[in-house]
């Protein structure tokens, strides 16, 4: 997509659509007669009657008459331009994104002004106007025969304003480029689990590595066995599909040092085992990738901006399935950290991959580490579907992750992990840890669990089973992958690099 930066005049350039923004108070648009001008006086009076609403995320198109370099125009309701914050602004941007897909159109002008009435500089509007219209506008293109329509695409974004163009231009790229990531993640979880095994997750991993100039390690079963990764092996054991462990390394200082891990749980399918999901619980399962989605998005960011950070991806995946050769309740496993693990549930197998997943991204030197996984029903229970869980063992770390969370807008929640709750996770009669303490609690023991594996490091859980695949439309997103915490950790990557090292 391009974009270009044009005065800020509502004439003299050709775009498919205007897109204007109506906040309640037009007075506050310094230029707001320059739109009246365009329809002649008439749009006062179509505010008044509701015609061109004006409430928040409300839209509406009007033809533009003849005459004018754009052919129609979107009017996209703003509100109370007082109240306006950063993440009306992003859901307005992607409800504009939505209708301009509608609409077919190719391209379109962004009147900044109009946007501007509440804190924000033009910058901001240019990121969120790319940011929202990129999330906005997307659509899995899945696998229907015998429509082939080419879907329309907005090619050329103008934006009307008198800031300085480069660094407006800098803003809507950089927002381009998180919702592009978020977007390829979101392919990622919708894609199904025939299709994405942990071989092909591997193989996307290469061609993103191979992108940005990333180290890229793939560890297949015959280097798993040789280390001892007894977890990912498990869990891997009854399927005839390979598992991959993937590691990517970022290096955007001098030296391997001040290392953040990101580790995503990639199970392309779970089945549940032996401890086998029930028939309407096991559909969706394909999404049990969503925490490696969210990783390989972030790093898609950071391998854009690079940030003066050094990051390891570290993605464990493998497909959780039943048959003669597979794991079961009952047996006792050794994982790659010499921790032995009593198995009581097959359908626990999240946190026993993200165990190894965790130890070989601390032996890969990383300093801090955050899990991003869709672990535990346990999540939905407490916090419902729209609110990702957390677990953290370092308040300094955790805090400047929420700084980056509400920049983002994703909204976290951070659960108590106690003494009592870890020694429920240690009880065993013949093993270090016991896999599943019991049906109380659960996002709780499945992050602690991992808990036990990250050890002093500054460690933060993300559960997002609740977030990660919505059951209908959303405010920046259709139903399926939403390629949750994608920006928020490229965001706190970015915010790490600002702050130097954390203090503990
Ligand atoms: N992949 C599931 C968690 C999940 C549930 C993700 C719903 C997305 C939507 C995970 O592996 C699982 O089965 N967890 C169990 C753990 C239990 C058996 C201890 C759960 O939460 O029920
Ligand atoms: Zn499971
Ligand atoms: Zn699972």
């Amino acid at each position: 997509m391009e974009v270009e930066v044009r005065e800020n005049r509502l004439s003299g350039f050709e775009a498919d659509v205007l897109v204007v923004g109506v906040p309640k108070h037009t007075e506050h648009v310094q230029n707001w007669k320059q739109i009246e001008e365009v329809f002649g006086g008439a749009l006062a009076d179509w505010i008044r009657s509701g015609d061109v609403p004006n409430g928040l995320k409300e839209m509406a198109r009007v033809p533009a008459g003849s005459g004018k370099g754009f052919k129609r125009v979107l009017f996209a309701g703003l509100g109370n331009d007082k109240k306006l914050d950063a993440d009306d602004l992003r859901n307005v941007f992607s409800a504009v994104g939505k209708e301009l897909r509608k609409m077919k159109a190719e391209s379109a002008a962004v009147w900044t002004e109009s946007f501007a009435t509440g804190d924000f500089g033009d910058a901001d509007i240019a990121w969120a106007a790319a940011e929202g219209m990129g999330l906005g506008s997307y659509e899995f293109e899945g696998y229907k025969t015998g429509s082939n329509e080419r879907q329309a695409e907005i090619r050329n974004v103008l934006l009307l304003s008198e800031s300085d163009g480069e660094s407006l231009m800098t803003a809507f790229r950089s927002g381009r480029i998180y919702a592009d990531a978020v977007n390829e993640a979101r392919d990622l979880v919708n894609t199904p689990g025939n299709m994405l095994t942990a071989t092909a997750m591997a193989d996307y991993a290469k061609e993103l590595a191979e992108q940005y100039g990333f180290e890229i390690e793939v560890l297949g079963k015959a280097e798993m066995e040789e280390l001892g990764m007894g977890a990912l092996l498990a869990v891997n054991q009854g399927s005839v599909e390979e598992p991959r462990l993937i590691v990517l390394k970022y290096q955007g200082t001098d030296k391997w040092e001040d290392v953040v891990g990101l580790v995503g749980k990639g199970i392309t399918f779970d089945t549940g085992g032996y401890s086998l999901k029930t028939k309407t619980g096991i559909v969706g399962m394909k999404g049990d990738m969503g925490g490696a989605a969210a990783v390989l998005g972030a790093m898609r960011i950071i391998g854009n901006l690079r940030p003066e950070k050094n990051v390891v991806a570290v993605i464990a995946s493998t497909d959780n399935m039943i048959s003669g050769s597979a794991f079961k309740p009952d047996d006792v496993i050794t994982s790659l950290s010499g921790k032995t693990i009593e198995i009581l549930n097959t359908d626990a197998e999240g946190r026993l991959v993200l165990a190894d997943a965790v130890t070989y991204a601390k032996q890969s030197g990383a300093d801090y580490l955050v899990d991003v996984a869709t672990l535990t029903g346990g999540v939905i229970t407490a916090l419902g579907y729209d609110k990702t869980g957390a677990l953290t063992n370092n308040e300094a770390f955790f805090e400047t992750f929420l700084e980056a969370a509400s920049e983002t807008g994703e909204f976290v929640w951070r659960l108590p992990l106690t003494d009592r709750d870890k020694k429920r996770i240690r009880k065993s009669e013949v093993a270090d840890l016991n896999n599943s303490p019991g049906g109380d609690g659960h996002m709780i023991f499945g992050g602690g669990f991992v808990g036990e594996f990250a050890g002093e490091t500054p460690w933060i859980h993300l559960d997002i089973a609740g977030t990660s695949d919505a059951s209908s439309a959303h405010d920046l997103g259709p139903k399926g992958g939403t390629g949750v915490m994608v920006r928020t950790l490229a965001t706190l990557v970015d915010f790490m690099a600002e702050e130097g090292q954390l203090e503990d």
